[in-house]
């Protein structure tokens, strides 16, 4: 028996197990978060005798006489105060590391509640956040000291929801408390635990599947195998994905499922899995796009091995080169890069009628009711989706990953269930950044004008399509950069291999496009005689200029503002400060109809903001909110964000393509415009019960419209980031201007660039998703995340264009934006600090990554 003491209470378990497991599954304290288990990432962290202890790397059996504290183990005065400071500074974002970090702080303050801001970053060292670049959280810490150094008491304000306010998350204090779900935190009674087996092969027949053994374990209540599945073949664009690799087929990466496993206990799961036989015929891995496209190699699909081919051309390439003073052409290579948002996929599903009913972490609801009911060959409104919190996204929660199977399990077995994923098998499974080769060719006339643009750019889409298709082709539509020039000639292929597929990443492609656009010009620019910064200046768009995909400049353009911002900066230190521009389009655009939509319903004397709109940490509660205010004067606490849900919630879309503020905020602000008409006859009271619709559908054009000007996204936004290093080539300060248009809440946006940046640094610098032949060469902790200590000053500003955007009163995305400028940004750095021109990423030869030599 050990006993020890969690939050002031004496425990004596038998049980041998992590603390982490012990405080989630037999005290029901839900506030310490798993995001590893491996003691990488720091979520789990709490205080054993006034230290911070990751509760994952800690047993109960050599826990005797400790005393622990979680999160739920704050007195109230540590609550006010660290709920309050979290949330006023915007430490919060999607909240899955906030429980953690604040137990990290508590462990300085009590000794030291007056740190000093490198103490502060010390004392969050082990503890990652995805989402914040850390400066907001180590604001909030120094000001926790504060608070109760100076003994202050918090002050009641009352921001009012107007757009440009610091108006305060309304779902912060929750999360950070550990009082937010996410949907590890849902137990049902009587839920079975589910684990996939997967493929031990990239590319492998499996010849036979024996469950013998299997079904025999007591604890197995079932197994699934791709006989059980009414429809096998999913995907959101291209039904390419087999739910589960039938005997028979082949595997195509090594996150393939082959069999689901449903027990009552979730430590039987491994030695369930351990019992079932798979026979296989193994063939060589092909993981090489130049191989993939080689007439004689086989096909991972049956259509083939190229998933898409785009060509967008304008103007005449061959010509305008021709005729240009200099042409610069180079070949750059960006790498595969994982997410590693903090929390893992989870999935929560239980028979409901004859459907199921599923919480989800996903970045829409709606795609995981369409493909579920799609699996299952029911009507849609058989299947009902709702979001728990969504512990971080940045594109890898699009796809279907945990969800589609814990809906079959649930389906099968008529019980509820829950499908997590370890740490590792989240590397494996969900798709990742696109590694690109992109051959780019630009030139300029003798005084520096751009003429011409030719690109090659071909991308690593992995074992499926994922959104592979419109990562492509935002990779090239955004190739030319934010510049006023009209011959362009650019071919992108994705193309199949047996790695894991990649997919959506903040960004889209256009991270990766950016890094070689922006490094090839300055090279031009070199060519050219020119400094880079006037080069791009001169070339920059301006409002009424062509953009070289054709569309008009719209008024709201403000790349030269942000550069006219940058401009002092850059000339304070000569040839010292690497800067790169960048854009990114709010909405999907290209010819794809796009909508946003809102319900706001009056219910006892509140008005619920209704939309499915996810999400991940980038706070649609505060835009939401902040739009309905900026219409309507309504009290904050009369205002109510919904969780999305596809019996309540409109269908928005997914959360990607910086969408979101653009489209639901316009759809919203729709939504408000009808509802103060009825107020201003009716008081909210006497509206009970009434629903005011909003929504926004945007008709972009194809690539392919045959007009001279077609307009291929609803707005973009544009940004420059400078990055000045020390005097030992590390980073001193990265300085951040964006136009987004009007700021919808001044505290979100930092965060998201801050979070943005410290992302594109990792990028940059650090981040690299190792594989060989298929496999994987990386665990969390490898991955070479940014900590709090390495993450340099970041500045951070914003600029609007001449004009603004007609919809959502001018605000425009942030989200990728913030991450696309920074690694080539770094290029530029480097090369001023060293003499070393670098084409692929992660930079070589840096401190950060002495060990790979520059090409
Ligand atoms: S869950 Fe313990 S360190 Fe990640
Ligand atoms: S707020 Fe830190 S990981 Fe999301």
């Amino acid at each position: 028996m050990h006993t020890f003491s969690v939050n002031g209470k004496q425990i004596s378990t038998d049980l041998d197990k992590s603390l982490l497991r012990f405080l989630r599954e037999n005290l029901n304290l839900y506030g310490t978060k798993d995001g590893c288990s491996e003691g990488a990432c720091g979520t789990c962290t709490v205080i054993i005798d006034g230290k911070a202890v990751k509760a994952c790397l800690a047993k109960t059996s050599k826990l005797e006489g400790k005393n622990i504290t979680t999160i739920e183990g704050l007195s109230q005065r540590e609550e006010e105060i660290y709920g309050y400071c979290f949330a006023k500074a915007g430490a919060v974002q999607c909240g899955f590391c906030t429980p953690g970090m604040i137990l990290a702080a508590k462990s300085l303050i009590d000794v030291n509640n007056d740190p000093s801001p490198e103490e502060v970053k010390k004392a969050i060292r082990g503890n990652i956040c995805r989402c914040t670049g850390y400066v907001k959280i180590e604001e909030a810490i120094l000001e926790c000291a504060r608070f109760f150094r100076e003994n202050l008491e918090i002050s009641k304000e009352n921001v009012e929801a107007k757009l440009g306010n610091r108006f305060i998350r309304p779902d912060a204090i929750k999360k950070a408390l550990g009082r937010g779900v996410f949907t590890d935190d849902i137990y049902m009674e009587g839920m079975l635990h589910l684990k996939v087996l997967r493929s031990a092969y990239p590319r492998a027949k499996v010849i036979k599947i024996d469950l013998t053994k299997a079904l025999n374990h007591p604890k197995c209540v079932k197994i699934a195998t791709a006989d059980d599945v009414p429809e096998n073949k999913l995907g959101h664009l291209v039904h390419d994905w087999d739910v589960l690799i039938k005997q028979g087929d082949m595997t195509r990466y090594i996150g393939d499922g082959i069999a689901i496993v449903a027990a009552t206990e979730i430590d039987a799961l491994d030695e369930i899995l351990s019992l079932i036989d798979i026979e296989y015929e193994v063939f060589p891995a092909i993981t090489d796009v130049h191989e993939a496209m080689k007439e004689d190699t086989p096909h991972i699909h049956e259509n083939g091995n190229i998933l898409q081919v785009e060509h967008i051309k304008r103007g005449d390439v061959d010509e305008a080169l021709k005729n240009s003073a200099h042409v610069v052409r180079n070949i750059y290579k960006t790498p595969y890069t994982e997410h590693a948002f903090m929390e893992v996929e989870c999935s929560v599903a239980f028979p409901q009628g004859d459907g199921v009913k599923l919480y989800t972490s996903s970045q829409s609801i709606y795609d995981d009711q369409r493909e579920v009911a799609r699996m299952l060959k029911l009507p849609l409104e058989k299947i009902e989706v709702e979001a728990a919190l969504v512990g971080g996204g940045f594109g890898g929660k699009e796809d279907m990953s945990v969800q589609h199977h814990a809906a079959l399990m649930a389906y099968l077995t008529q019980k509820p269930v829950k499908l997590h994923l370890s740490r590792q098998e989240s590397l494996m499974v969900h798709p990742k950044r696109h590694p690109m080769e992109m051959d780019i060719t630009t030139a300029c006339d003798e005084n520096g004008k751009i003429t011409a643009m030719r690109a090659e750019i071909i991308a690593n889409t992995g074992a499926y399509a994922s959104l592979g298709g419109p990562v492509l082709q935002r990779a090239c539509t955004h190739a030319s950069g934010p510049y006023n020039y009209q011959n362009i000639d650019i071919i992108g292929k994705a193309v199949y291999t047996n790695n894991v597929p990649g997919g959506a990443f903040r960004g889209f492609g256009v991270t990766q496009s950016c890094f070689a656009i922006e490094a090839n010009l300055n090279l031009l620019a070199k060519e050219a005689g020119m400094d880079p910064f006037e080069f791009k200046y001169k070339n920059a768009l301006r409002v009424g200029d062509t953009m070289p995909n054709g569309q008009i400049t719209a008024e709201d353009c403000g790349i030269v503002e942000c550069m006219d911002a940058a401009r002092s900066l850059y000339y304070s230190n000569p040839g010292k400060i690497g800067f790169a521009n960048s854009f990114k389009n709010s909405g999907i655009g290209v010819g794809f109809p796009d909508s946003g939509r809102c319900i706001l319903s009056i219910e006892d004397s509140i008005v619920h903001i209704r939309t499915s709109a996810a999400c991940m940490g980038q706070g649609i509660a505060t835009m939401a909110t902040q739009m309905l205010g900026e219409t309507c004067d309504i009290d904050n606490d009369k205002i109510l964000v919904e969780p999305p849900n596809t019996t309540r919630t409109p269908n928005s879309g997914c959360s990607t393509a910086s969408r979101q503020t653009a489209f639901t905020g316009e759809a919203i602000k729709r939504a408000a415009e009808k509802l103060n008409k009825a107020l201003e006859t009716n008081t909210l009271e006497e509206l009970e019960g009434q629903e005011f619709f909003g929504e926004f559908t945007f008709y972009s054009d194809p690539i392919t419209s045959e007009k001279e000007h077609p307009i291929s996204h609803l707005a973009y936004s544009y940004a420059i980031q400078l990055v000045e290093l020390n005097e030992d080539g590390k980073l001193k300060k990265v300085t951040a201007i964006s136009d987004v248009g009007t700021p919808v809440n001044l505290t979100t946006l930092e965060g998201q660039v801050e979070g943005g940046v410290v992302m594109g640094l990792g990028y940059g610098l650090k981040e690299d998703f190792d594989t060989y032949g298929g496999y994987l060469k990386v665990k969390y902790g490898t991955l070479g995340l940014f900590r709090s200590v390495e993450v340099p000053e970041i500045d951070v500003q914003f600029v609007t264009g001449p004009g603004k955007s007609k919809y959502s009163y001018g605000a425009k995305g942030i989200g990728e934006l913030s991450t696309i400028a920074t690694a080539p940004a770094c290029q530029m750095a480097y090369e001023l600090y060293d003499g070393i021109f670098r084409k692929e990423l992660p930079l070589g030869g840096t401190p950060y990554k002495r060990k790979k030599e520059p090409k």
